[in-house]
């Protein structure tokens, strides 16, 4: 026993036996003392564990084997499942399905077969979940967690609930080539799971791109659409991809008119240019059927574009949303900006983007100038070689520092009487299979160090951090335009 250990075990031992020392010292020691091995001198047994012999993983082995085993069982589950004439049968234990499930336990109260109807895809999953009751181990893939979780609901096993859900959580992102995130949220809002409802929404809204180009996207409920296009992070090309794809949607799915209606008036027409606004207006099939119920919106950005924004927002008490821009990926708005080797040193960039979405200033350009630091220091923190504070100041390292971006106008800003930009940047965003993919969003006006924590968790001297793909780092900074007239008028 090391000597460190013996003083602990000798601290205690006074700490127990002394009345008089303080209340905490007993606290934190008698946590140690139940937490840890009785010491030596205590013992009456002398059973001091010198070493650990585990065979918990034979054990489980056992169990396993135990379900293969017909002779030993005490009682059998027969599974019907519905619309098959099939039925699978276990030879089981009560008293392992009693330890997991008291639902089990009380129906092999007064017999020793019981039947249980299940539905197709959770009776293909039942072998796996008995399995599970046995030795608490399970594999998922992720079209099996709807069904397992519903297993795990119907029997309470709470525990394999909290793990289905975990695993969800956790999972939005996987290869399931068809999508599941939209039947995970259609699920999650059946059994009330805000948690997951809110993940799967943000997944949803982040990568909205990859799930447009899905074959998910028509199994969209009403409800999730209306909930997703209200939001202002959306991630996709443009405002009139999102169009497109609600009119694909609405044609496939046929919803019913309020929400056609409901959905149409959620478009941003306003972030639209006039010639993709007359267009759709002229060709769309659905917008024939349609119009009488958006005219006004239409009318509203057609105004808008002929307009100065400055202008338009002092005549019109108009409905915010509608000119408030989503995160759009078109180089109108912004730009990518892939930085090799990001925790190396400081790196700057510039691009151009347009003044606004109105046609009035889609043709007037601004330049920006970005610099991006590994490892910046906030002025109170930096070093100051004098001999009064050189004590304080030497704990503080250059690695110390956090990751911090700034973009300034690389013209003066009183060019943009009227107008602030709000910064938006999108990390992680990749191509996978042509789909664009988004980590984490960061929203600000001229420097990250207004976000609490930008890039807190990204690692990123580490080659393996999720935050970089190939050794780089993934950003696309969005640039949007806010007229002070209308932050004014939302007041
Ligand atoms: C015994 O082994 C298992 C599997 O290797 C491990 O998970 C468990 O923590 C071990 N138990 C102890 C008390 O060391
Ligand atoms: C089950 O019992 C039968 C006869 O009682 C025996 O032949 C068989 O080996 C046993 N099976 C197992 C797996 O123990
Ligand atoms: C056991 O009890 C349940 C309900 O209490 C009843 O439906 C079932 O028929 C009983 N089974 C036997 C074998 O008595
Ligand atoms: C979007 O998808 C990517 C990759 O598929 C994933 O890493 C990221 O977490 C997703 N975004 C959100 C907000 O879930
Ligand atoms: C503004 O738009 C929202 C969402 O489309 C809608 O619910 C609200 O009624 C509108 N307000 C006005 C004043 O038109």
């Amino acid at each position: 026993m090391s000597g460190a250990e013996q003083r602990g075990i000798g601290s205690c031992g006074r700490c127990l036996a002394v009345a008089t020392v303080s209340l905490l010292c007993i606290a934190a020691r008698a946590v140690q003392c139940l937490s840890s091995p009785a010491p030596p001198k205590f013992d009456p047994g002398g059973n001091v564990p010198a070493a650990i012999i585990n065979h918990s993983l034979m054990l489980i082995q056992r169990l396993q084997e135990l379900l293969n085993n017909a002779n030993t069982s005490d009682s059998t589950l027969r599974v019907l499942s519905s619309g098959s004439e099939e039925v699978k049968v276990f030879h089981t234990h009560q008293l392992l399905l009693s330890l997991q499930s008291e639902v089990l336990e009380s129906l092999f109260y007064n017999q020793t077969t019981v039947t249980l109807q299940e539905p197709m895809d959770c009776a293909l999953l039942f072998e796996k979940f008995i399995r599970y009751l046995y030795t608490g181990e399970l594999a998922v893939h992720p079209n099996q967690a709807i069904p397992l979780h519903q297993l795990a609901s119907k029997y309470r096993v709470a525990a394999l609930q909290r793990g289905v859900t975990d695993y969800m959580k956790n999972h939005l992102v996987s290869e399931s080539s068809q999508g599941h995130v939209v039947s995970w949220y259609h699920y999650a809002l059946k059994t009330g799971d805000e948690g997951l409802q809110e993940r799967c929404l943000q997944f949803l809204a982040w990568n909205l791109s990859a799930v447009i180009s899905s074959s998910e996207w028509v199994s969209v409920s009403d409800n999730l659409m209306v909930s997703l296009l209200q939001r202002s992070d959306l991630v996709v090309q443009t405002e009139l991809e999102l169009y497109n794809a609600i009119e694909e949607w609405i044609s496939k799915k046929n919803p019913d008119a309020p929400i056609v209606e409901k959905v149409l008036r959620t478009i941003r027409y306003a972030m639209i240019s006039p010639i993709h606004l007359f267009h759709i207006q002229k060709t769309s099939l659905l917008l024939d059927r349609y119009y009488s119920r958006v005219q006004d919106l239409f009318f509203q950005a057609f105004q808008f574009h002929s307009a100065s924004p400055l202008h338009f927002f002092k005549y019109f008490d108009v409905n915010c949303s509608m000119f408030v821009p989503r995160n759009y990926l078109s180089a109108s708005w912004g730009s990518q900006w892939i930085i090799n080797n990001p925790a190396r040193d400081d790196r700057s960039t510039s691009f151009q983007t347009q003044l606004g979405p109105s046609s009035h200033d889609v043709g007037k350009r601004v330049t920006w100038n970005l610099l991006f630091s590994p490892r910046w220091l906030p002025v109170s923190l930096r070093p100051v070689y004098s001999d009064s504070v050189a004590n304080t100041m030497q704990s503080v390292r250059i690695e110390d520092g956090r990751p911090r971006l700034v973009i300034t106008p690389a013209m003066s800003s009183s060019d943009f009487a009227g107008v602030s930009f709000q910064k938006t940047i999108l990390v992680g965003i990749r191509r996978q299979q042509g789909k664009l993919y988004v980590k984490h969003v960061y929203n600000f006006h001229q420097s990250t160090d207004e976000v609490a924590d930008f890039l807190g968790q990204a690692d990123l001297q580490k080659r393996t951090s999720e935050y970089l793909i190939d050794n780089s780092l993934y950003l696309h900074i969005i640039i949007k335009p806010v007229y002070h007239s209308l932050i004014t008028a939302k007041k």
